[in-house]
This record gives C-alpha cells, structure tokens and sequence, in this order.
C-alpha cells in the first residue's frame, strides 16, 4: 500500500434520516416499541457530517425515500472499487427497495455499475479493506458464496470471515481498519477460524473488549488520522492516541435503537481494491 492510499476514505456518500424510523425488526437491536426523536436523529446525522468535514473530509447525499427506513444506513449499499459499483443484494425484503435508488444514483455518479452478487452480500456493512485484501463477513446476513462470485467476477482478493454474534451481525460491527497494519478487532464476534485468519493478517491489532465492541466503537470511519467514533471507552481513546490517532466520539443513538453507528450511516467513495494481479490497479 502506497502513502498516497492512505488518504483515502475522504469521500463520503449519506443519505439524510428524513424518513428514519424503527418499524420493522431485522436484527437484535431493533424494537418497534422503541420511538426515534426525530429531531435528535437529524441533529446526530448532521454532527455526523460537520464532524467529517471539519476533519477534512467530503459529503454527498442521496435523496431518502418514503418507506426505506433504513436507507439511511447507506454502507449497506454495495462496494465501491474506483469507478466500480457492486450494489448489494440485501437479505430483508424491507431493505431490497433501496438497491435500485443506489444504483442510479452511482450511475449518475460516473460510475460502472455491476450486477448485484448471487447470493446475499450487504455491501461495504460487510467488506472492509484492510491493506490488499477485503475483509468480508459472512454468516448472519450476508452468504459465503457471494463471495465466490465477486471474486470470479472482479477478481478482487477477499478474505471471508465468518460472524457468530447476532448483535454483532455485519463486519462493520466487529472491525475497523486503521491504515495498513492497524484495525479494531472484536474478536468475539468471529468464529475461530475467522479469528485466527484476522490475527494473520492484522500484524498490530487493538482488540474490543464486548462492552466496547457492544457500543459499536468498531462502527468507526477514519479520515486521515482522525477516527470518527459512536463512543469510545477511556482506555480505547488513550490506546489510539499513543498509535498516533485523534479521537472524535459522535453519539448517534437515535440510530443505534436501529443497529447502526457512524461507518453503517456513511459509505467511503475513494475506495480502489486490489485484483492481487500485479498488486493495485
Ligand atoms: N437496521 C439496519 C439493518 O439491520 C442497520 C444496518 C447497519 N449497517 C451496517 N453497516 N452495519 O439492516
């Protein structure tokens, strides 16, 4: 990995919590019995987009539709590959709806839009970059075999790793890469052989204790040098200041009573993975 990738994860595609609401439950977090404020919805989403400007990044927005509630959880979108769009193919039939929505909106973009995977795979919610590879989660929401198909199709390299916690049911939950030696890990959520597969691969990790990993600090965007956090323990912020981060802790709870944190509301558009053909492309 070259200095210059280091500054990506600049651009940002959200989508405004206009229509956001909890009136269907697809993972343990969410109640319908529990009411958000609307009014503290918008006001976290948009500290949520000072916050990524003011440490330097960009913003794009993609008009919200009636009846998607959780489209405002747009890294559930698909993967992004340079000018490369995978939509993704959504387990819930509550949330297929958002797909065609995304797919225009890359299209208008400039980007080459892909077919959507066979077999269920909830884009960048579950595949994160981590140096060459692509961490991708599989087990609770999305399939394995999705994956064998991305690989035949873009042969991009990735690592599947299989989840194990319901609450912790994408891998944007349970990981977070930091640069190219560098991620939070909560390796509880992982089964053993995806654990030992992350131990090999992440030379220097800051492992999540459960309470850590349950408040979704691993549901983190880090831009440049700034780690942009739903929370963040005393002993987590100190840990990544001595590596060299700043720490900026955003609450969005109204979105957590939906099971998504800061990364779920945003979808890094400055992505380019590797084909592991002569290393980038
Ligand atoms: N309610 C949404 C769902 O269950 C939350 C999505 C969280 N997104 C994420 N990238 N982890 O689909």
């Amino acid at each position: 990995m070259t200095t210059e990738e280091f500054t990506r994860g600049r651009h940002y595609l959200m989508c405004p919590p206009d229509y956001f609401e909890v009136s269907y439950s697809i993972n343990p977090w969410m109640d319908t019995d529990v009411a958000v404020n609307e009014q503290s919805a918008h006001e976290q989403w948009r500290g949520l987009v000072e916050s990524i400007r003011e440490v330097g990044g960009l913003v794009e927005q993609i008009p919200p539709v009636p009846q998607l509630p959780d489209m405002v959880f747009v890294a559930n979108g698909g993967i992004i590959s340079g000018d490369l769009f995978l939509p993704a193919a959504m387990r819930h039939p509550e949330r297929q709806g958002e797909t065609p929505h995304l797919q225009a909106w890359f299209e208008e973009f400039g980007c080459k839009v892909l077919d959507p995977p066979a077999g269920v795979q909830e884009g960048a919610g579950d595949a994160l970059a981590f140096g060459d590879v692509l961490v991708a989660g599989y087990g609770i929401r999305s399939e394995r075999a999705a994956y064998d198909d991305i690989v035949a199709r873009t042969g991009w390299q990735i690592l599947p790793v299989r989840l194990v916690d319901p609450r912790l049911y994408h891998v944007d939950i349970a990981f977070c890469p930091l640069d190219d030696r560098q991620a939070l890990v909560a390796p509880d959520a992982f089964d053993h052989e995806g654990r030992r597969a992350l131990a090999d691969l992440v030379p220097d990790p800051v492992l999540l204790t459960m309470e850590e990993a349950l408040a979704f600090s691993a549901n983190s965007i880090v831009v440049g040098h700034v780690v942009v956090m739903p929370a963040c323990s005393a002993r987590l912020e100190a840990e990544l200041r001595r590596r060299g981060f700043e720490v900026v802790v955003r609450p969005v709870g109204e979105f957590l009573k939906a099971g998504g944190g800061v990364r779920c509301l945003t979808l890094v558009l400055d992505t380019v993975l590797s084909t592991g053909v002569g290393g980038h492309d």
